[in-house]
């Protein structure tokens, strides 16, 4: 008796993740009119707007204002002040959610130099002397892994403090 309500009180509790893993049905057809595969987003074509959408607002919020509930710190204002200090311009392609997305090297320096406008998300922390990115930069940030993220971004964030410049990141660092 007691086995068998201990077997029946398993399948409840295993049925939730059963259907769980059902989800979505292997087995579903596309929706008629719809029946193209899918495209990888590197081979989409879309705008950099669209990219950014699709790759990084989940995080950091659709007007780059980060979440510091999540450790995503502001862009807004703030991101073009990476570009006045050793190491920064790297650093930019070097965080994860840049150099492990799923757009191809030429949408990522598209995307970089898109929020790297005064009217776009650095605002008044872009350098006067911005020069922007190349796919090929790109390409060889990319490849070199990041070892010490916070270490990096710390180191960073007191060189601008040594220059004067406020730490509006959202971060309360
Ligand atoms: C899964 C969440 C997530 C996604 C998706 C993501 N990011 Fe981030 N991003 C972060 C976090 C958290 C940081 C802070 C550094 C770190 O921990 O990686 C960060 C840091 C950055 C930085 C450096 C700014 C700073 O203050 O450290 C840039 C630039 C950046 N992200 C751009 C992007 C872009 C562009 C995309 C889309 C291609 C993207 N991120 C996707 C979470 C994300």
């Amino acid at each position: 008796m007691r086995s068998l309500l201990f077997l029946s009180l398993v399948c409840v509790m295993t049925a939730p993740q059963a259907y769980a893993r059902a989800i979505p049905n292997p087995a579903q057809r596309h929706a008629p009119g719809n029946e193209e595969a899918q495209k990888p987003i590197a081979d989409a074509g879309y705008s950099v707007g669209v990219n950014y959408q699709l790759q990084c607002a989940g995080c950091h919020l659709g007007n780059g204002m980060g979440s510091p509930a999540n450790d995503t710190p502001r862009m807004t204002g703030f991101v073009g002040n990476f570009l006045k200090v050793p190491g920064g311009r790297e650093f930019l392609v070097r965080v994860p959610g840049m150099s492990q997305s799923a757009l191809n090297n030429a949408q990522l320096a598209d995307l970089l130099n898109w929020l790297m406008r005064k009217d776009g998300m650095a605002g008044k922390s872009l350098p006067d002397d911005y020069q922007p990115y190349s796919a090929e930069e790109v390409t060889q940030l990319r490849a070199k892994t990041m070892l010490n993220l916070p270490g990096t971004r710390a180191e960073l964030i007191r060189a601008m403090r040594a220059q004067g410049i406020a730490i509006e990141d959202g971060m309360n660092n």
